[in-house]
């Protein structure tokens, strides 16, 4: 019989699994965030390619059939144009979108970032779930040090979850930007206030846990929060929920001028 010289060291392979376990949720988280934006391109890729190859067949068509007059040409040329601008807004928006773990810092402006990420759904919260979204973006903010892509990201999770708690109803969300004033901590502010269903008590306490989520399977992973607390974080910022006093609930994040 073979007898152990010494016990396994049971602390060491203890944080082995722990390791493990943290990095594939990382793996997990950065996934989550990828399956976020990606969902959000190519929804709203979808309506101006469609229009892209609508006005094509269209143009095939009434050429074949002799019907074209020069100014139909130019107008359909023109649909076509604007509708590549937008999908090249919307690619232009996911630019250096980085899955990495370290932020990628640079000097940027708080109100270009709300704006990507506003670009990524406002096509599909006005057609498909006839939500209003009001923007009050205080102009000539000073400039941020921050990760674009990842406080894009926050905005984005803030704005896809305003959108699920509205629901079927029509809905409003206002989006504001602002310069903190008289804060040693933190500069500037963005909220995103929805007029939805609002957070029951239960779910206040564990908004930001991952995998936390009311959603049904297969419509949340409950990862949203956490990741933009995480992002929120590494930011030295602050990301918090209150519920409105009339109805909904208003998300508020707050940034140091610089990381
Ligand atoms: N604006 C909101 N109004 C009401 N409840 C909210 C709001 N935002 C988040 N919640 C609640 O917090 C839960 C966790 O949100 P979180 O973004 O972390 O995950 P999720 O949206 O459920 O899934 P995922 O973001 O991974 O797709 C949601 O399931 C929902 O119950
Ligand atoms: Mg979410």
């Amino acid at each position: 019989m073979q007898t152990m010289a010494y016990p396994p060291d049971v602390s060491s392979m203890r944080i082995d699994s722990v390791q493990r376990f943290n990095d594939a949720l990382s793996h997990t988280q950065r996934m989550a965030g990828i399956g976020t934006i990606t969902a959000s391109v190519a929804h709203e890729l979808n309506t101006p390619i469609s229009i892209i190859i609508a006005t094509c067949s269209n143009m095939k068509y009434e050429i074949e059939d002799n019907n074209l007059s020069a100014e139909q040409l130019l107008r359909y040329i023109g649909m076509i144009e604007q509708s590549a601008w937008r999908s090249a807004r919307i690619t232009e928006s996911l630019r250096n979108y980085s899955t990495d773990g370290a932020l990628e810092t640079a000097v940027t402006d708080l109100n270009p970032i709300i704006e990507d990420a506003l670009q990524l759904v406002q096509q599909q919260f006005q057609g498909e779930f006839n939500i209003r979204v009001e923007t009050d973006l205080q102009p000539k903010l000073k400039s941020i040090i921050c990760d674009h892509n990842r406080i894009m990201q926050v905005a984005l999770n803030l704005l896809i979850n305003a959108r699920d708690a509205i629901g079927a109803g029509d809905g409003v969300i206002r989006v504001r930007t602002w310069a903190i004033e008289d804060d040693d901590q933190f500069a500037f502010g963005f909220s995103v206030c929805d007029n939805g269903s609002g957070i029951s008590d239960e779910s206040m306490a564990q908004l930001f846990n991952a995998f936390y989520t009311t959603k049904p399977s297969g419509h949340g992973t409950g990862l949203g929060l956490s990741i933009s607390r995480q992002i929120i974080e590494q930011h030295n910022g602050e990301i918090t929920a209150v519920n409105n006093p009339d109805k909904g609930a208003t998300f508020t994040v707050k940034l140091p001028a610089m990381v």
